[in-house]
């Protein structure tokens, strides 16, 4: 059964090279990244693992855990990483699922027979502290994901979860952003965006990021 926004992400428990992860009890409090590649040494997936440990730092500002998986077993993983870290000159610094019995891959619908009937495809969820998901992509295996749009569908999330906004095409932390068309009384909309706003289209009305 596939997964959409709003659900809540299925629990698991699985081996990983950091150990058993009990995924709601590890997420905790935590923003989550889950994404599957399709396997062990190969060259893209080599690339996007390096690259998501380089970006520890992005996500910790963010309170957010990765977490990688693919179909092949614990001690794969473990040879793997020390490719990535010699290669891509990083430290692997989050855990991937060894989910060799299929048992998440199932879950979360990442094995798509049409493209390939034993490998997870590059799917990635994104999982708020409520554990309801809030982000699914899913990319061939021929393409390397891009990791910065992740952290700006993040930044988006994070800012309208708390103010009555949406963030327009390509926007960027720091842009401005839209009001929402409910908010139509002037003085929710003074109080709300002290700083003004300017209206295209009565239905188009853009003001400063209200976070910054
Ligand atoms: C890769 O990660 O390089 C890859 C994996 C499966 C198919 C094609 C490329």
């Amino acid at each position: 059964m596939s997964i959409r926004l709003g659900d809540i992400a299925p629990d698991f428990e699985q081996d990983s090279s950091e150990g058993r992860i009990r995924f709601h009890e590890w997420l905790g409090d935590s923003w989550g990244v889950l994404f599957s590649h399709p396997a062990d040494f190969t060259p893209v997936c080599t690339t996007e693992l390096g690259f998501t440990a380089k970006l520890k730092d992005e996500f910790a500002k963010r309170n957010v855990k990765a977490i990688a998986l693919s179909v092949d077993p614990v001690d794969s993983h473990i040879k793997w990483i020390d490719d990535i870290n010699e290669t891509q000159n990083t430290r692997v610094n989050f855990p991937i699922l060894a989910d060799a019995d299929r048992k998440v891959s199932e879950l979360y619908d990442l094995i798509h027979p049409n493209a390939n009937d034993t490998l997870t495809v590059r799917s990635l969820f994104v999982i708020d502290p409520n554990k309801k998901v809030r982000l699914t992509i899913t990319y061939p295996a021929s393409t390397g994901r891009n990791f910065h749009e992740i952290l700006r569908v993040i930044d988006s999330l994070q800012l309208t979860d708390n103010h009555k906004v949406a963030t327009p095409a390509n926007w960027q932390d720091g842009d401005d952003v839209v009001i929402v068309p409910s908010i139509k009384d002037e003085e929710e909309l003074k109080q709300r965006f002290p700083k003004g706003y300017r209206a295209v289209k009565p239905y188009l009305r853009l003001t400063p990021q209200p976070n910054r």
